[in-house]
């Protein structure tokens, strides 16, 4: 994103875009940290729940199955495109009706009873003031709430990350260092800052736990290593951090980019698939 982009303008441009029509993809790759934050989350049948950044709809999908017919989800997003992915997508049967919002989670005063869970993939990252969005999160939690969230440790301990990256700098002499104290992808890199902003925030019990799983960033239906890895790339010069570096590329160099992560990621590739470790963390707060 530029200087001058809000948050709203960058997830309602091209990378909003860019994510709404690839909302299969990025479901499958992040399929394995979902699942960690779900089991996490222990939504109850009855419960309400928020799911902050909700993008394409998976998490709130999966949280209206877990509640049931008996419970009531909210799902709160920046991004028009994301919000008209999740919107038709369909809700499965006995799952509880979900509300999608267009919203500012940062000061949104969310309406109806508090909810018992928060929760959120990636989606608590890029807020400009996180203290006051982390306490406007805990008002809208009822007493005993809890909010469970996934984001990004360092980009080094990012493998997915920065395998790509390190192809595609070579092609960007100009290219400005990673900024990673404003709202981004690897803000809340630092355990103990995050903690520390949690309590400043309101959250009494906080637990910030590691979650390292490989992802799949692309699979070759053949088996060979060489469509995967243009698989992956695609992925993570798409959809990936990555792509940021990338935003104003003209096609010449997002060609160029694309053939350099492909060669960076084919020794990765084994079984027809490429896999590179994720490092998030999984932030536990009442
Ligand atoms: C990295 S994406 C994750 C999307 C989705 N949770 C997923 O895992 O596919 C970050 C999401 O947070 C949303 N977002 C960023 N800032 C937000 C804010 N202040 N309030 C609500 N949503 C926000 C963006 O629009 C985007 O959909």
């Amino acid at each position: 994103m530029t200087a001058t982009m809000t948050q709203a303008e960058y997830w309602n441009g091209a990378v909003g875009q860019r994510w709404a029509r690839s909302q299969g993809v990025l479901d499958a790759v992040f399929a394995p940290l979902t699942e960690a934050l779900l089991a996490a989350a222990d939504l109850r049948p009855g419960d309400g729940v928020l799911d902050v950044g909700c993008g394409s709809g998976a998490t709130a999908l999966m949280a209206a199955e877990a509640v049931g017919a008996a419970g009531r989800v909210v799902a709160a997003d920046l991004s028009e495109p994301l919000l008209a992915v999740a919107r038709a997508r369909p809700v499965p049967a006995g799952a509880a009706p979900i509300d999608w919002i267009v919203a500012d989670a940062e000061t949104q005063a969310f309406a109806g009873p508090p909810f018992a869970r928060a929760i959120s993939r990636f989606g608590v990252m890029f807020f400009s003031d996180s203290r006051a969005a982390f306490a406007n999160l805990r008002r809208a939690l009822a007493p005993h709430g809890r909010l469970t969230f996934l984001c990004w440790q360092a980009m080094a301990d990012n493998p997915w990350v920065t395998v790509p990256r390190a192809a595609v700098l070579p092609l960007l002499p100009d290219a400005s260092p990673p900024d990673f104290a404003g709202p981004g992808p690897f803000r809340f890199a630092d355990a103990d800052a995050l903690r520390r902003l949690l309590a400043e925030a309101g959250f009494g019990a906080v637990s910030v736990a590691p979650v390292v799983r490989d992802l799949v960033l692309g699979r070759a239906a053949d088996g060979s290593a060489r469509a995967a890895a243009e698989a992956a790339a695609a992925v993570a010069v798409e959809l990936g951090p990555v792509s940021r570096l990338l935003r104003d590329a003209e096609p010449p160099l997002r060609r160029a980019a694309l053939a350099a992560v492909a060669e960076a990621l084919l020794p990765h590739a084994d079984d027809g698939a490429v896999r590179l470790a994720a490092g998030c963390w999984l932030v536990s707060a009442g």
